[in-house]
Order: structure tokens, then sequence, then C-alpha cells
């Protein structure tokens, strides 16, 4: 897929602007503060119907305005679809139409305009909490398969349920009796999303290593939790049984659910040593934007159709070779968003159009 056409009306510092793109290396040049983030922003927000930045959707709005509208046209295997998202501050309700239908949830969005970001704050995929990591696959996933994304809402819910039993248990209102339909539901949807983040981190790994880094360096992912002994269904389904048996008394005594995919994490590994500690900021900066790229890769292959590649400032503290390295990479994607504030920081590119952002207007 890639966009043709992008249309902001009050969203963040842009009064309405529109914004014609084509395939291949679109550039957005300009100085701090311009608006150059905002246009990615506007097509992530779109995209995953949440913003990268902020939680707070009202922000978003250009400030003394009420509501937001971003339209976007975008061209998939040549059939073009227009999807428009409203958003009022003041009752704080979004809406999002595609060809003009409204969506009757507005995360039915997740995975019809296929996004990869990468921003410089994502580095802490690699330095951060594990929860980062875990949504990094979680939006890839969800991004491949809707049905992913459902099943994920309604387990973090269960998991919640189940951790407000077990706190009732702990305080005497509550029987253990009640347990055994919420064990089975966070079982059954745990090992659900276990089974394909597993298999996704297998498939990022090849990629990685066959499409991305060409026996140059290694970036490589492993799945970790220390309570399931293989990723087979049946292995899984033991491997709870044997927790909840086991283990009861440890959740009821912290109220809180201590088996499942919420509480994984993703060991990442530069050149074989782990990459919170032992990688430079160059090499976690460089391992997490071809983290992002294979996660691009893997959309595409998933889904027969590219994602927009949104690259938010990715060249700065790149040295030349890996800045180099990177571009070559491009030409495996079909439309990539880049913002810079000096198109000298990407010497080497050939870019397809360019647009030089100046107080949240595109001035040529
Ligand atoms: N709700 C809003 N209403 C009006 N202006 C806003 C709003 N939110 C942010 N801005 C303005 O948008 C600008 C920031 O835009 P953006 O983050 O896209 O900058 P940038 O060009 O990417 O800058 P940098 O090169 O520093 O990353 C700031 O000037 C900020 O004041
Ligand atoms: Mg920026």
């Amino acid at each position: 897929m890639y966009i043709r056409r992008l249309e902001l009306n009050n969203f963040r510092n842009y009064d309405s602007q529109k914004l014609v793109f084509t395939p291949g290396i679109n550039v957005f040049f300009g100085e701090n503060g311009t608006g150059k983030t905002n246009i990615l922003e506007s097509i992530y927000w779109t995209a995953m119907s949440r913003s990268f930045r902020t939680a707070e959707d009202p922000i978003l709005v250009k400030q003394g305005r009420e509501s937001a509208r971003i339209t976007i046209d975008a061209v998939d295997n040549e059939i073009e679809k227009t999807f428009l998202m409203d958003y009022d501050s003041v009752n704080r309700k979004k809406n999002l139409y595609v060809n003009g239908t409204r969506l009757s949830r507005v995360s039915l969005i997740v995975g019809q305009v296929p996004v990869v970001l990468f921003s410089p704050e994502n580095i802490m995929i690699v330095k951060g909490e594990p929860s980062l990591r875990r949504r990094f696959l979680d939006d890839l996933l969800s991004q491949i398969d809707n049905g992913y994304y459902v099943t994920l809402n309604k387990y973090l819910k269960e998991v919640s349920h189940r951790n407000y039993l077990l706190k009732g248990i702990r305080e005497g209102r509550i029987k253990r009796e009640n347990l055994d339909i919420w064990n089975n539901q966070i079982m059954e949807n745990g090992i659900k999303l276990l089974v394909q983040r597993h298999a996704a981190v297998e498939e990022l790994n090849l990629i990685l290593k066959k499409e991305l880094t060409e026996g140059k360096f290694e970036v490589r992912l492993g799945y970790i939790s220390k309570n399931y002994a293989s990723y087979s269904p049946s292995d899984l389904k033991s491997s709870y049984m044997e927790f909840f048996r086991t283990k009861i008394e440890d959740e009821i005594i912290r109220s809180a659910t201590l088996i499942g995919p919420h509480r994984d994490d993703l060991e990442i590994y530069y050149n074989n040593l782990g990459a919170k500690n032992y990688a430079s900021e160059g090499q976690q900066r460089i391992t997490t934007i071809l983290m992002k790229l294979a996660e691009g890769l893997l959309i595409k292959r998933k889904r027969g159709s590219y994602p927009v590649v949104l690259l938010d400032d990715f060249s700065s503290e790149l040295d030349e070779p890996n800045r180099g390295f990177i571009g070559k990479t491009f030409s495996l994607f079909k439309q990539i968003l880049i913002t810079t504030t000096y198109k000298e920081n990407l010497r080497g590119f050939e870019a397809a159009k360019e647009f030089k952002i100046q107080n949240g207007k595109v001035v040529s």
C-alpha cells in the first residue's frame, strides 16, 4: 500500500493542509518544531487509532479548535480507498470512515492502513521496560490480524478481572471455585496469543538474518518466559495447568496473575550479546530500526501488501556506513516517509519527493 494523498484539518500545528505523496522515498525537512513529526503522527493516529507520542487524544487537536480531521487516500493493489478520521475533543469521540462508511468500532481500522513507525524514543524498546517490547510484538500482530487485537484486549480484561478475584480470595470475600472459569478463559486466550507471538519472533529472526543484515552483523530476538516448556498448544496447556496447581498461593498473596503473555518479555541480541546491556547507543538505534523494518517485511509477507514506513529522524546519531546500510534496505519497501532537519543528513538516498515544512505549512 502507499499513501497518495493526505489532508490535515486542525491537527497539531496545521490548519488545513493537503499533501500529495508518491511511491518511494518522501522527505519532510525543516527546522525544529515546524511540524515534520506531526505529519507522521497524523498518519499513525489514523492507522492505529492512537498516537505514538501521547495517550491523550485532545492534545492532537489544534489549540483553540474543538475537532480535528485526517483524510488518507491510499492505494493498495491499484485500488484506492479513503480513510477518514474525525475526532471531537469536546465529547472525546472518534469516528472512522472507510470509503464513506463508518466503522462500527474504531479498533477495526487497525491493519487496514498497515504502517511501521520508527521514532527516536523507540530505542526504549531495547533499553526500557518489558511492556515496550510486548507492545512491539502486539502492534505487529494486531496489524497482521485484527483478530489478534480483539483477543488481546479481551485477554487483558480477563486478567484484570481474575486479579480482582484473587484479591477477593485473599480478603476472604470470594470463594476459590470462582477462579476455575477464569483460569480456563485466560489459558485459552493466553495460549492463542503465545502461539502467535512465538511464531512471529521466529519469522522476524529469519527476516533479520536473510533479508536485512546479510551477514554483516547479527540482530536476533528471543521470546522469554520462565513458565513454558515449549510453545506447542498442548505443552502450553500443561504448563498452565501445572502453574495453576502449584503457584496459586503466590498468586493469591500477590493478587496478580503470574503466568501469561502479559508477563513475558523479549530478549534482543546484537552480535550475540544482550543489546540492552552491551550495545552502544548507535548499535541500539540500528537494532531498533532493523526490528521495525523486519516488522514491515513480515506484515508485507503475511498481508500481501506493503506497509507504509514512517521514519522520524532516523538518520541522526547514525554514522555514514550505518546510514548507507539502512538506506539500501529502502528498496525492499513501496513507500517510505522520512523526516529530517537537514536534507544533507540523507545524502546518498534518492528522494522521490521533498517537502519543506515551515510553521505548520508545506512551503515547497
Ligand atoms: N495541539 C497543538 N496545537 C497547536 N500546535 C501544536 C499542538 N501540538 C503541538 N503543536 C506544535 O507543533 C510543533 C511541533 O511539531 P513537530 O513535533 O512535528 O516538530 P518537528 O518539525 O518534528 O520538530 P523537530 O525537528 O524538533 O523534531 C511545535 O511547534 C508545537 O508547539
Ligand atoms: Mg520531530
